[in-house]
């Protein structure tokens, strides 16, 4: 190795997402990072040295490409391409491939080969879309917050004056539905609010006391009929977070389970199952972690519905009959302030939502 690359370079690259390899003009692999490592299923020991172009289902593009970078045709060079594995392996892989020049202090150029996944590529790309419209929206619902807010106060206090006066019964019962629906609003205003104030902790926190207070407060609501079941890896280390926040947003989620199963409750046969899992090279936002906790909370209720499956992510969105659908927003706020998120995966019969913590000095 040079000095080009070397422990703290390959560090950063390790940490990366993207497949990456450092590649010699003639083909020859001169570093590739763990993702790279991972995905071609070969250890970083014998891809080195090795020659990158027998990488790839059809050769003769990715030499191209390269030879136009090294000799300054281009700065960059972007192709479609596909990975090629052993016969007996995976099928090919579809990648995007991105060519830029690299340091070299060699006689031959170096470049730098990027690689996403095609799928992953495009995966990514509606996430981030997601992402920024729930963001706004967010946004929006926080200014219009803040300016409900403010009066909120003085349309309470001017009704309870009104009460006090009030010479008959109807007019003091108009002023209680006044004060009802004004404390509604200032408590769904408070909701929208709530996630923006302060920073959250950082304290050392074990998952399971998490996970136990959840369970029991749910248990508390849902006396009868409801079974939670534990499926815990002990193992697992601790994290540094905001132990309220977590368990808002684990309680948000799993009363929602628990709301989805009415029918089940009835029938006696309701089940939500709480699982800890460690994560191992998990891809959060963007970034890839080395650990992270897993947990997952599966019920087996009747499934999300179909037409709000792209959207309960988004705020004020709700299936259920007096629901706000602020429960899943405030939720996924609270995870990402840990830097995780949330997955869901719903059939009827089986609702799995899946919250991914990175442990911060794994990276
Ligand atoms: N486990 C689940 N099974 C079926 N549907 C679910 C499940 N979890 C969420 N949903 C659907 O997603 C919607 C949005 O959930 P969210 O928690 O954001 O809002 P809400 O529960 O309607 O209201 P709030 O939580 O603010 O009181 C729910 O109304 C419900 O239709
Ligand atoms: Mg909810």
């Amino acid at each position: 190795m040079t000095a080009a690359f070397d422990s703290r370079t390959q560090e950063a690259y390790d940490r990366l997402a993207t497949l990456v390899a450092l590649v010699r003009v003639d083909g020859i692999c001169l570093m590739v990072n763990t993702a790279l490592e991972n995905t071609l299923h070969q250890s970083r020991r014998k891809l080195t040295g090795s020659n990158a172009f027998e990488w790839f289902a059809e050769p003769t593009p990715m030499r191209e490409a390269l030879q136009r970078v090294a000799d300054q045709t281009v700065m960059t060079s972007r192709l479609q391409a596909s990975l090629h594995f052993h016969p007996s392996g995976p099928s090919d892989l579809p990648v995007h491939v991105c060519v830029s020049p690299a340091p070299s202090d060699g006689p031959l150029p170096i470049v730098l080969v990027e690689m996403t996944e095609t799928e992953q590529q495009a995966r990514l790309e509606r996430e981030e879309h997601a992402n920024d419209l729930i963001e706004a929206h967010k946004q929006l619902l926080r200014n219009l917050a803040h300016e409900i807010k403010n009066p909120l106060g003085g349309i309470r206090g001017a009704a309870q004056l009104l009460a006090l006066d009030a010479a008959s019964r109807e007019v003091s019962e108009y002023t209680d539905v006044v004060i009802h629906e004004v404390d509604r609003l200032q408590t769904l205003v408070d909701r929208l609010l709530a996630p923006h104030q302060g920073a959250p902790a950082r304290a050392r926190l074990n998952i399971h006391e998490v996970c136990e207070r959840v369970r029991m407060l749910v248990l508390a609501e849902f006396a009868r009929g409801l079974q939670i079941q534990r499926d815990y890896d002990a193992s697992l280390p601790d994290l540094i977070g905001d132990r309220e926040r977590l368990i808002q947003a684990l309680l948000n989620i799993v009363r929602n389970a628990a709301q989805a199963l009415s029918q089940r409750i009835a029938q006696g046969d309701a089940r939500i199952v709480l699982r800890t899992r460690i994560a191992r090279q998990a891809t959060l936002g963007g970034r890839r972690h080395r650990l992270a906790i897993q947990i997952d909370v599966e019920d087996n209720g009747p499934g999300v519905p179909h037409a709000l499956r792209e959207r309960i992510f988004q705020p004020l969105v709700s299936g259920r009959a007096g629901g706000s659908g602020l429960g899943l927003t405030l939720a996924q706020t609270y995870v990402q302030q840990h830097g995780g998120i949330i997955e869901c995966d719903s059939v009827p019969g089986q609702t799995r939502f899946t919250l991914l913590l990175p442990l911060a000095d794994s990276r």
